[in-house]
């Protein structure tokens, strides 16, 4: 199938890496002159890390398949389905929409990679809104495969199935809300982490580096396989319940101390910027997000075969 992807900054060109591995022609559209040609040249730079560690096998048919278009025109027409990803501001995201449900064909599905806004805010007036949905990435998508499909309560169950089908085709791993939510599950998750982290480093319990260290060497290791109630089910002899019978009074507590969210204040934000350009300068940043991927390459690599590689171990131990 054709797949047009809107807007080829961060998100952009990882979904079509996604897109193209599967076999998928992809055609880049970007508003802003030269910035589709930029994200194939950081392409090049990506598919042969991608072939080193074994998670593809030829870059140069994969590349073969991605080409940037002038147009949005051009690059929807033909197109099954769309994956826009714009900017993170809902009149732009209005403006692309109305203009794709205008010129793609009635049954192209139109889908956005929109981190937190929902559907119904984005295409609610529009004439083919049944065929809208969000489709939110973790990025990059190629290396981080859960989609969260995100339907207004218009989409229509058809276009779901089918963005759902179409996702998990290409090896995504999707996960359909039962309705809207500002943020979804994912940025829920990591609000809600993330408003414990700043708290604890505003009130001086801990270092900004303490805590990321608390979640690399602790919390972030079983959540590479497995989420917060799998991982509470195996923390006590009698599962869940048992869990939540020794640990639930400890946890409520926490939650009705926490109080009032807390906004993220200039200053506190200053000093973790601080503490962080410490460990890390600005100019280092995308050097690091390069080794972030490659470590994310390694680790697909390690949980395509999970329990092979622990099979390997016990033969090892055994011996
Ligand atoms: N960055 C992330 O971690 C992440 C993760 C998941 C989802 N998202 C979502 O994906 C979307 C894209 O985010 P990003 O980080 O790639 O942003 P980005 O700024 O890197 O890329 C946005 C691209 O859209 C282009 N653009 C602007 N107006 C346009 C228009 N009218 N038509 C076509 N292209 C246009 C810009 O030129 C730019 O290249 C956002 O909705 C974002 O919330 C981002």
């Amino acid at each position: 199938m054709k797949i047009a992807v809107v807007g080829t900054g961060l998100v952009g060109h990882g979904w079509a890496i996604a897109f193209a591995r599967a076999g998928h022609e992809v055609a880049l559209f970007d508003a802003k002159p030269g910035q589709s040609e930029a994200a194939l040249r950081r392409i090049d730079t990506i598919l042969p890390e991608l072939v080193s560690f074994g998670l593809i096998e030829s870059d140069s048919d994969l590349r073969a398949r991605i080409a940037a278009y002038g147009s949005l025109e051009t690059a929807v027409d033909g197109s099954g389905y769309v994956q826009e990803s714009g900017p993170e501001r809902v009149s732009v995201k209005r403006e692309i929409f109305a203009e794709l449900d205008r010129i793609a064909a009635p049954e192209t599905i139109l889908a956005t990679s929109s981190s937190g806004i929902p559907i119904s805010t984005i295409a609610e007036p529009l004439g083919g809104r049944a065929r809208c949905l969000v489709a939110h990435p973790a990025n990059p998508p190629y290396l981080l495969p859960i989609v969260e499909i995100v339907p207004a309560p218009w989409t229509s169950e058809k276009a779901i199935a089918a963005a759902d089908d179409l996702l998990s085709g290409v090896g995504q791993v999707t996960v359909r809300l039962k309705k809207e939510i500002d943020g979804f599950v994912l940025n829920r998750l990591q609000g809600a982490l993330l408003h414990e982290a700043f708290r604890l480093v505003e009130d001086g319990i801990a270092t900004a580096e303490d805590v990321d260290r608390t979640v690399c060497h602790g919390l972030g290791l079983r959540w590479s396989f497995m989420g917060p109630f799998e991982t509470i089910d195996l923390n006590a002899p009698g599962g869940i319940a048992d869990y939540v019978d020794r640990l639930g009074p400890m946890y409520l507590r926490f939650a009705q101390e926490r109080g009032a969210a807390r906004p993220w204040g200039p200053e506190l934000v200053a000093r973790i910027e601080a503490d962080r350009r410490e460990s890390l300068p600005a100019s280092a940043l995308a050097d690091r997000a390069a080794w972030r991927d490659r470590r994310l390459m390694a680790l697909s690599v390690h949980k395509k075969a999970p329990d092979a590689a622990a099979a390997d171990v016990m033969k090892e131990r055994k011996r």
